[in-house]
């Protein structure tokens, strides 16, 4: 008997190799997606891709990509696009955090953190949309921040919350090609960039705060948002865009209370 063939999808991940890029990608990975792994420092995307335990058939590539670059950009799709056949899911996850207040940020930072943070997630899903339009469905999840409510560093929650708006404006866009768009907004936890410049006793203060504002009293874990990002790549969440959901204990909530 011949059964029919059911293509695998297919999920890229930007800032694959970060602390919640890996997590992204083992958790999709393991439920049965193949994997475009990118990120704009290739050796670790692919040790990345080296360690996730694949099923029979299923691939991983590491692609380098610079967010910040539209030609980069444009050669991630080309070759993860190509490699593949399709494209179903894209993960914008990258980021950077060039920290400063109104008094003190720096244009040039202020401009490539717009490029990397929200620049770079329209462009990629411009260029992987006809994919989508091709396949008559496609599943955007944005990594935001819970200090798009919250506030925090200007440069940092401008793009954030700017990536919220997209977020919701994609939705409507892409919905005629059944496309959803949402967005997580994790809370803190440690990695290379909430570490980046502190030392361990002023991250230690700033996750003491962080919990104390948080009702379920922890920090986040990597595991959280890739379950959030699993259920919204999978089928349970088809009817669910322009959501933006908060992966971080309740801290979106303003302080109640003592
Ligand atoms: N860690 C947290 O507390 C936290 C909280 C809320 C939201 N977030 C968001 O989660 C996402 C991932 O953060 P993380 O904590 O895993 O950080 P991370 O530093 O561990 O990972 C970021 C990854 O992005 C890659 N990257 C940096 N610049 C790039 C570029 N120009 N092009 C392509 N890749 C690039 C880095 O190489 C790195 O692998 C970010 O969008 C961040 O804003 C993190």
């Amino acid at each position: 008997m011949n059964l029919p063939h059911i293509p695998r999808r297919v999920a890229l991940v930007t800032g694959a190799a970060g602390e919640l890029g890996r997590a992204i990608c083992q958790r999709l990975s393991h439920d049965g997606l193949d994997l475009i792994a990118a990120d704009i420092n290739l050796d670790a995307a692919r040790t990345l891709v080296d360690s996730l335990p694949l099923a029979e058939g299923q691939r991983a590539i590491a692609v380098h990509a610079d967010l910040g670059d539209a030609a980069s950009i444009a050669a991630l799709v080309e070759l993860g696009g190509g490699a593949f056949g399709r494209i179903d899911v894209v993960v914008n996850n990258a980021a950077v955090n060039h920290r400063g207040s109104l008094h003190d940020f720096d244009p040039a930072q202020w401009d490539h953190m717009m490029a990397v943070n929200l620049r770079g997630p329209a462009l990629l899903c411009q260029k992987v949309a006809p994919y989508w339009k091709a396949q008559a469905s496609g599943r955007v999840i944005n990594i935001v921040s819970r200090c798009w409510v919250a506030g925090g560093p200007p440069a940092y929650v401008a793009c954030k919350a700017g990536l919220v708006g997209l977020t919701r404006s994609m939705a409507r866009e892409l919905a005629p090609d059944n496309v959803t768009v949402n967005a997580i907004a994790p809370g803190l936890l440690p990695s290379a960039f909430t570490l980046d410049g502190r030392d361990a006793e002023s991250f230690e203060r700033m996750a003491r705060g962080s919990i104390n504002n948080t009702p379920l009293k922890r920090l986040a874990t990597p595991q959280d948002i890739a379950g959030t990002t699993a259920f919204l790549a999978s089928e349970d969440a088809a009817f669910i865009t322009a959501e933006v959901i908060h992966v971080c204990g309740g801290s979106q909530l303003a302080p109640f209370g003592n």
